[in-house]
């Protein structure tokens, strides 16, 4: 019998409770699958690639049959390159439809030995997305119920930071306000 090997793409910006119930769920229906993180230069991100995986490779580690990677480029390329025949994609609520609609057709008319598969994730996060829960942490709200603990943990790290520089003086950066921290606990002689 053929394995099928699928590919998850996406942002994942910070990844999401929704985004772990769709991997679950393609768990359990493919053989491999591989999260595949869009190496995007163009987009201004929360988090950084390295940071994402990490969130991601953490918060799978349960699910023997998926893995983390990253790409750039055409999606339908990647999938190719790591002899996937799949392409999974989420989709919440009828908003996500035409978008969607509009890419796997694309990527069937670039590859047609390539199918898009689309699966819905549980009702209770059909409003939940990367963009949103970015909105909410930075203007000061709780994204606990929202994002698997660990990325939970990392956007308040964040948020943090944020704010530290903020309040450290707007001609800062991050890393200047940390070495006049650091230079203001050292005793003088
Ligand atoms: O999580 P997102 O941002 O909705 O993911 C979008 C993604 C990464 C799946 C899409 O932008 C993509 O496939 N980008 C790679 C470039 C590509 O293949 N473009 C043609 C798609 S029609």
């Amino acid at each position: 019998m053929k394995r099928i090997k699928a590919i998850y793409p996406g942002s994942f910006d910070p990844p999401t409770n929704g985004h772990l119930d769709l991997i679950e769920r393609g768990s359990k229906i493919f053989d491999e699958l591989v999260v595949a993180i869009l190496r995007n230069p163009e987009k201004d991100p929360l988090f950084s690639v390295a940071d994402r995986r990490k969130m991601l490779e953490e918060m799978t580690a349960d699910f023997a049959n998926v893995s983390i990677d990253t790409f750039d480029g055409l999606t339908v390329d990647y999938a190719l390159r790591v002899e996937a025949r799949v392409i999974l994609r989420g989709i919440r609520a009828i908003s996500d439809y035409e978008y969607e609609l509009q890419m796997a057709l694309m990527n069937r008319k670039l590859q047609p030995r390539l199918e898009t598969v689309f699966m819905m994730p549980a009702e209770k996060y059909s409003y939940l997305s990367s963009r949103l829960v970015r909105e909410v942490a930075q203007l000061g709200g709780s994204v606990d119920s929202l994002v698997p603990q660990l990325v939970a943990q990392k956007v308040r790290e964040k948020m943090d930071v944020a704010h530290k520089f903020e309040t450290g003086g707007l001609d800062k950066t991050p890393s200047e306000a940390k070495s006049q921290s650091r230079k203001k606990k050292v005793p003088s002689p």
